[in-house]
C-alpha cells in the first residue's frame, strides 16, 4: 500500500523533537555500508535529521546523532559495521547524550538485532529499512525515556511517500523505484531483510524525476533490487519511457536488473533513446554454470542470458556490460568454475564485480553440503580478476582517441593543473585534465590513455 507521510506520525514526532533540541542545531552522521539502496536512504536518513532540527555532518566524532545504515549481504559487510559501532563505545561514554542508531539490512535480521541488543548496551535503537517513517518517534523515545528500541517486522509491505531526501550532490541523484525482492536467490539475504516487491507510484516517480531536471540533476539513477519488475500502471520499460520523454539535458541510468525481467520491449526502448538513457546495463550472472545457477534459484540458464547479451548489443551500438559473479557457491567444481570463465570470455564485459560465497543464516544456500575449501576459492578468484582484469583493459583500448561526453563528478587542483573525474556514458570512470573546474556539467573528453579500469583524457577546448 502507498501511505503518504501526513498519514503517520512522522511528523509529530520530528516536531517535538526539535521542539528538544531547542536552538542548539546538533549534528547529525550518518555512515553507509552496502549499495546504492542504502546510499538513497541514507540521503532520506539525513532528510529526517533535518526535519528534527539537526543538521548533517560526515565527522561522526562531532555529532549527537550518529546513525549507521549497515548491508548484511556478505559477513565481511556485517563484520565492518559491528567493528566500527564498537569504536562509538568510548564516544558515548564521554558523551552519554548523544544518540547511536543502527539502520539497513542488519536490523531487519532477528538473530543479528537480538545480539546487537545484548552485546552494545550504548545502542539506542535499530530500525529495519521498511520503517524509516518510525526514525523520529524512536529518537523521542530515546530523549524522552531513554528507552531502547528494537523494532521489527512491523508495516511490511508499505511505500511511504514523502520523506525526501538531503542528497549529496545536485547534479546526480538515486530514485528508488521499487523496494524488495521476490526472488530468493537460494544464498541470498535480502529477500528476508528487505521484504517482498512493492513499486512506487508511475506519478510519483515522474514527479521525483521531473523536479529534479527542473532543478539541473544531470544523471538519475533509478534504484531497486530487481529495478526491471518495476511493476505499476507501466512496466519497467513503459517507466523508463516516461522518464526519458522529460525535456532536458540529463541522462538515465539504473541498477540492479534480473535477467529473467530483460524484456524486448526494455531492450526497444533504450535502442530509441541512445542520449538519454546511458548505454549501460548491470546484469548479474553469478554463475556459468547451469547447474548452479539451478542450485541458486537464478531461474535463467546460461543460453538464455547470453541471448539477452546478444540482443542488447545488437540494439544499442557500444553498450557497455558489467556482470556480478559468486565464486565458490556449495557443489560448485573445477568444471562449474571453467563454464563460468567460459561465458566470462565469450562475453567480455566491459567490468566483473566477483564475490566469495558467504553463507547467511536463514538462506538455502546456508545450509547446503559439498562447501567449497577457502583455498579453492581464493585460487578461482585469483584466476578470475586475473582474466577479466585483462579483458577490461582490452576492452578500453579503443576508446583511445575518442571524445566522450563525461558528466564531471569532482575536481581538484594539482601543480597548478584542474583535475577531474567523471563518468562517461558507459559508466567508465575517466579522470581528465581541464580548464574548467565546474562540476556537474558535460564536457567532451579526448581520451588518451586507458587502463583497465580508468580512462585518461583531456577535456577539449570548446570554440
Ligand atoms: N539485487 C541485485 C543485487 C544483490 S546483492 C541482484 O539481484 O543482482 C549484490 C551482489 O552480491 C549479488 O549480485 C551477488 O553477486 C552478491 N551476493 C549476494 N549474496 C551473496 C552471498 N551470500 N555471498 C556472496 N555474494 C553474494
Ligand atoms: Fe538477492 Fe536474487 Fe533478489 Fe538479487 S534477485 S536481491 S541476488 S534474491
Ligand atoms: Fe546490502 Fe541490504 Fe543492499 S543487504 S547490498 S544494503 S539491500
Amino acid at each position: 500500500m502507498i501511505k503518504r507521510l501526513n498519514e503517520t506520525d512522522y511528523s509529530s514526532a520530528a516536531l517535538r523533537v526539535r521542539e528538544l533540541l531547542a536552538d542548539r542545531k546538533p549534528l547529525a552522521c550518518v555512515i553507509t555500508f552496502g549499495c546504492q539502496q542504502n546510499e538513497a536512504d541514507s540521503e532520506k536518513i539525513r532528510k529526517i535529521a533535518v526535519d528534527m532540527g539537526y543538521g548533517v555532518t560526515d565527522d561522526p566524532y562531532e555529532a549527537s546523532l550518529i546513525v549507521l545504515n549497515t548491508c548484511a549481504v556478505r559477513r565481511h559487510a556485517e563484520l565492518k559495521a559491528t567493528s566500527i559501532l564498537g569504536n562509538f563505545k568510548a564516544y558515548k561514554q564521554e558523551h552519554p547524550d548523544t544518540i547511536i542508531a543502527l539502520c539497513g539490512c542488519m536490523a531487519a535480521e532477528p538473530s543479528t538485532v537480538a545480539s546487537l541488543k545484548t552485546h552494545f548496551h550504548f545502542l539506542n535503537f535499530t530500525l529495519e529499512p521498511n520503517m524509516l517513517h518510525k526514525f523520529p518517534v524512536l529518537v523521542l523515545h530515546a530523549m524522552e525515556e531513554g528507552k531502547r528500541t528494537f523494532l521489527l517486522g512491523e508495516d511490511e509491505g508499505d511505500v511511504v511517500e514523502g520523506i525526501g531526501a538531503v542528497r549529496r550532490h545536485s547534479h546526480r541523484a538515486w530514485v528508488s523505484i521499487m523496494y524488495g525482492c521476490n526472488n530468493f536467490c537460494s544464498y541470498c539475504i535480502v529477500p528476508y531483510v528487505r521484504g517482498r516487491e512493492r513499486s512506487r507510484a508511475s506519478s510519483d516517480v515522474l514527479a521525483e524525476c521531473r523536479e529534479l531536471v527542473a532543478s539541473g540533476c544531470r544523471e538519475i539513477t533509478l534504484l531497486g533490487q530487481n529495478v526491471n519488475s518495476y511493476a505499476s500502471d507501466v512496466d519497467f520499460a513503459g517507466l523508463l519511457e516516461q522518464i526519458a520523454a522529460i525535456d532536458g539535458d540529463f541522462i538515465i541510468r539504473f541498477m540492479t536488473s534480473h535477467p529473467k525481467d530483460v524484456s524486448d520491449r526494455l531492450i526497444a526502448v533504450m535502442a530509441k533513446n541512445p542520449i538519454k538513457i546511458a548505454p549501460y546495463f548491470h546484469l548479474p550472472l553469478q554463475s556459468g554454470s547451469d547447474r548452479i545457477l539451478k542450485a541458486m534459484h537464478r531461474t535463467y540458464d546460461t543460453a538464455k542470458y547470453l541471448d539477452t547479451v546478444d540482443k542488447l548489443r545488437a540494439a544499442v551500438p557500444g553498450i557497455a556490460l558489467s556482470s556480478d559473479i559468486i565464486i565458490g557457491f556449495p557443489g560448485e567444481e573445477d568444471e562449474d568454475f571453467a563454464d563460468t570463465m567460459k561465458i566470462l570470455e565469450r562475453v567480455r564485459f566491459d567490468m566483473v564485480y566477483s564475490f566469495l560465497f558467504s553463507p547467511r543464516e536463514g538462506t538455502r544456500a546456508a545450509k547446503m553440503e559439498n562447501t567449497v575449501p577457502r583455498a579453492a576459492m581464493n585460487e578461482r578468484m585469483a584466476y578470475l580478476l586475473d582474466v577479466s582484469g585483462k579483458i577490461s583493459y582490452e576492452k578500453n583500448q579503443p576508446y583511445v582517441g575518442r571524445v566522450l561526453r563525461v558528466l564531471t563528478d569532482e575536481a581538484k587542483e594539482e601543480d597548478g593543473k584542474i583535475l577531474l573525474t567523471g563518468r562517461t556514458p558507459e559508466n567508465k570512470l575517466i579522470h581528465f585534465t581541464s580548464h574548467d573546474p565546474r562540476v556537474g556539467r558535460f564536457a567532451d573528453v579526448k581520451v588518451d590513455r586507458a587502463g583497465a579500469f580508468v580512462l585518461y583524457g583531456e577535456e577539449e577546448k570548446r570554440n
